[in-house]
C-alpha cells in the first residue's frame, strides 16, 4: 500500500471515534508536501499513526498555533471548522522540529484498558494451573501498563466490579460474562520486551504515550495518567529488545516448575510474518517441555466492529477466549 493508501485507511479507521484525525489524514493522503514528510516515518511504523502523534505532542506540550483550537484534548471548547489547512501550515512551519521524532519514534500505544479482557484471561489460565502463582511474560508491552492488571480495580457495570485499588478500569461487557475469581490470581514474577521500552519516570516518554491517544478519547487520557500514576510507584521490569528473538532466553530465566504465562495485545500485527511464525514455534517448543499458556491479542474479529480476538494457547490447542473493542472500551467472553 502506498503512503497516500494508508493516509485513506487510517481515515475510515478513525471515522467513528476521531472526525478531527480522520479529516485531517484525508487531507494529508492528497498533499504532496505532507506525504513528504511523513516520508521520514519507516514504513513499518505506521507514518499516520507517528505523523499525528509527532504533531498532538507538540500541542500538548504547549505549542502556540491555530491548529490547538481543533484539539479536544488541548481545550475543552474545540473549534468547529476545517482542521487541516492549520495542520499543513502547522507541519510545514515546525517541520524541523517534527523530523527527529518521525525518524525515531513508533507507535506503542499502551492501552491500558485492554485489561479488562485480560485480567478474566488470567483468571482462567490461573484455575488451570490450580491457583499456582504464574510468572508473566509480556511481549511488546510499551510502558509495561498492562503489566501491572492486578493494581487496579474492575467495573464491569452490572457484571461486577473487582478489586480495591482507587484506580479502576471500566468496560461493557457484551454478551457472554466473563468468569472472574474473588481474588487477583497470585504472580510470581512479570517482565515485558519491547525494541523500545518507554519508561514512565521520563517527561519525554510520557508525553509521547499521551500524544498517541487519539484526541477525542478524553476517557482514555484519563486512563492513560491513572495508570502511569500506577506504574511511577512500581516500575515494571521492562527489558529493551526482539521479543521473538530473546523469548527462549528469558523463559530459560523462569524456574520449570512455575506455570508461565506469556501474553501480547496489539504487538503481532507489528511483526513480518516470518517472525509471527517464529514466535509460535518458539512457544509451542517452550510449551513441551514446561507448563505454559499464551494469551495474545491480534487478529480482528470480523464479525464485530472494531474488536480483537484473545486466543489462548493452553498447550494443546488455540482457541478463542474473547473478543474486545480494541481499546477495552467493551468485551465478549467466548469460552
Ligand atoms: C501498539 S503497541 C501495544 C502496547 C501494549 N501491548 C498494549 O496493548 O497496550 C506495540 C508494541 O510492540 C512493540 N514491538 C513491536 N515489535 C516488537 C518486537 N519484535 N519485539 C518487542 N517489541 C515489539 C512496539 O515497540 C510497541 O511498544
Amino acid at each position: 500500500m502506498n503512503l497516500s493508501a494508508r493516509f485513506e485507511s487510517f481515515a475510515e479507521w478513525c471515522e467513528d471515534t476521531s472526525p478531527l484525525y480522520e479529516r485531517i489524514s484525508r487531507g494529508v493522503a492528497s498533499d504532496a508536501d505532507l506525504l513528504s514528510l511523513a516520508e521520514d516515518v519507516p514504513r513499518e511504523r505506521s507514518p499516520p499513526h507517528v505523523l499525528l502523534a509527532a504533531v498532538h505532542s507538540r500541542l500538548l506540550a504547549g505549542a502556540d498555533h491555530p491548529l490547538a483550537d481543533h484539539y479536544p484534548s488541548v481545550t475543552d471548547d474545540p473549534a468547529e471548522g476545517d482542521p487541516f489547512p492549520a495542520f499543513r501550515d502547522f507541519c510545514l512551519e515546525r517541520e524541523a522540529e517534527l523530523r527527529p521524532l518521525l525518524r525515531t519514534r513508533r507507535t506503542q500505544t499502551n492501552a491500558v484498558r485492554r485489561c479488562t479482557a485480560l485480567f478474566p484471561a488470567f483468571s482462567r489460565v490461573s484455575r488451570e494451573v490450580g491457583g499456582e502463582p504464574l510468572a508473566l511474560v509480556e511481549l511488546g508491552p510499551s510502558a509495561g501498563l498492562n503489566l501491572s492488571w492486578n493494581r487496579y480495580a474492575y467495573d464491569y457495570g452490572d457484571a461486577g466490579r473487582y478489586g480495591t485499588a482507587e484506580f479502576a478500569l471500566d468496560s461493557e461487557i457484551r454478551g457472554g460474562s466473563p468468569p472472574l475469581p474473588d481474588e487477583f490470581p497470585p504472580v510470581v514474577s512479570r517482565v515485558g520486551v519491547d525494541l523500545n521500552p518507554l519508561d514512565v519516570r521520563d517527561e519525554a516518554d510520557v508525553l509521547w504515550l499521551r500524544a498517541l491517544v487519539w484526541p477525542e478519547h478524553r476517557d482514555r487520557h484519563r486512563l492513560l495518567a491513572g495508570a502511569v500514576e500506577v506504574a511511577r510507584r512500581h516500575p515494571p521490569d521492562l527489558r529493551r529488545g526482539d521479543a521473538v528473538e530473546s523469548l527462549p532466553a528469558v523463559l530459560r530465566e523462569i524456574p520449570d516448575d512455575v506455570p508461565v504465562c506469556v501474553f501480547d495485545t496489539q504487538m503481532r500485527y507489528q511483526l513480518p510474518e516470518s517472525a509471527q511464525e517464529r514466535l509460535s514455534a518458539h512457544i509451542e517448543a517452550a510449551a513441551e517441555r514446561r507448563t505454559l499458556h499464551w494469551l495474545s491479542g491480534h487478529e480482528t474479529a470480523a464479525e464485530w466492529d472494531n474488536a480483537l480476538t484473545l486466543r489462548w494457547f493452553d498447550g494443546e490447542a488455540y482457541r478463542r477466549l474473547a473478543a474486545y473493542e480494541q481499546h477495552g472500551k467493551w468485551l465478549r467472553w467466548l469460552l
